[in-house]
């Protein structure tokens, strides 16, 4: 394999917000999910020498130069450190397909915590597999990159629909059906009047789709029901959302909070949000991801948005600041040797 002239590549990816269809997506019905303007950015270098290793650097996760061999990223489902997971599986995925093992530097950085609930391990998966790809001039497309990614992301995590490794591959606002075959197909959506909170409470995603899981297992017609009707609000949806017509689009966001709820995934906390974003007067408002806390987001006509945000800061909300419908996984420079 020749390796390209480049030494040096900075890639970045988009986080995601969940619109709607959570956890009936992880049971192969479909959602709507959009890439926010909040990125997670990555620096990949060539190394010298050449002895097979990567270093990695991710401050924001508290890792500081965990070093390993490419050869061995990953094996057994072990990692150097919890904040290296999701980039070493995503190196052994790229080392399996490739081959390639070249001595590597490995530096990244966020541009929003990843406690919130925003996509920032799929954000990861995917700006490693395009930079590897990129600096190694293999240029694997999309769907490649998809494909490889969800298997990074079920090294490290089986249970897991990838509408967020999609949103951070495609970017945009993402109709993402994960039924056999699965289909992503990105939407022409005017602007999304968004308002985002975050409940201030750091909800495990793994644990809370076990938890419906079980429900699942408890009550399969009943939940299974649950998520048809959300399948269907989700097609619903997708028509409210192209047309821009957001009265339509915030009362099927109001109804998929119920829904949510009587999966057992609100809290109080992400209540209080939804209850006080309404009472200001939004066209509706939800949990949005896995619940058990994490993020609430609210749509705003313009004229309420200062007073929805109050009220979701006075109930408790700390506002995110983020746009929708961002690019997709990109390069934002890249140096060559000298
Ligand atoms: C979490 O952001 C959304 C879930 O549907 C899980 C998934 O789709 O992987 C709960």
């Amino acid at each position: 394999m020749s390796i390209s002239p480049q030494h040096t590549i900075r890639v970045s990816a988009p986080g995601k917000l969940m619109l709607l269809g959570e956890h009936a997506v992880v049971y192969r019905r479909p959602c709507l999910a959009t890439a926010m303007d909040a990125r997670l950015h990555l620096t990949l270098s060539l190394a010298e020498p050449d002895d097979g290793r990567f270093t990695i650097f991710a401050p924001d996760v508290g890792v500081d130069g965990s070093q390993g061999r490419i050869a061995e990223a990953f094996a057994g489902g072990h990692a150097l450190a919890p904040g290296t997971r999701f980039i070493e599986s995503a190196l052994a995925v790229f080392y399996e397909r490739t081959g390639i093992a070249h001595e590597l530097t490995i530096t990244t950085h966020s541009d929003f915590p990843s406690t919130h609930g925003l996509g920032s391990s799929s954000a990861t998966v995917a700006a490693m597999l395009y930079g590897l790809s990129r600096l190694f001039d293999l240029n694997l497309d999309p769907d490649e990159l998809f494909s490889l990614g969800l298997d990074a992301v079920r090294r490290v995590q089986q249970l897991g629909s990838g509408f967020d490794l999609a949103t951070a591959i495609y970017g945009g606002t993402l109709f993402y059906d994960n039924a056999r075959p699965r289909q992503i197909l990105p939407l022409n959506t005017p602007t999304l009047p968004l308002v985002v909170a975050y409940s201030g409470i750091k909800a495990d995603t793994p644990t809370i789709v076990q938890q419906v899981a079980q429900r699942l297992e408890s009550w399969p017609d009943t939940i299974n029901g649950i998520f048809d009707v959300m399948a269907h609000m989700v097609k619903d949806a997708r028509c409210a959302l192209e047309d821009g017509d957001w009265a339509r689009l915030g009362e099927l966001m109001d109804i998929q909070h119920g829904l949510l709820h009587a999966l057992g995934v609100d809290t109080q906390a992400t209540a209080r949000l939804v209850f006080a974003a309404r009472a200001a007067g939004a066209y509706g408002a939800k949990l949005s991801g896995a619940g058990g806390g994490d993020c609430v987001i609210a749509l705003a006509p313009e004229d309420r948005r200062d007073a929805i945000e109050a009220a979701l800061v006075e109930a408790g909300g700390e506002i995110i600041r983020i746009a929708p419908h961002a690019p997709g996984v990109r390069v934002e420079d890249s140096e060559s040797r000298p």
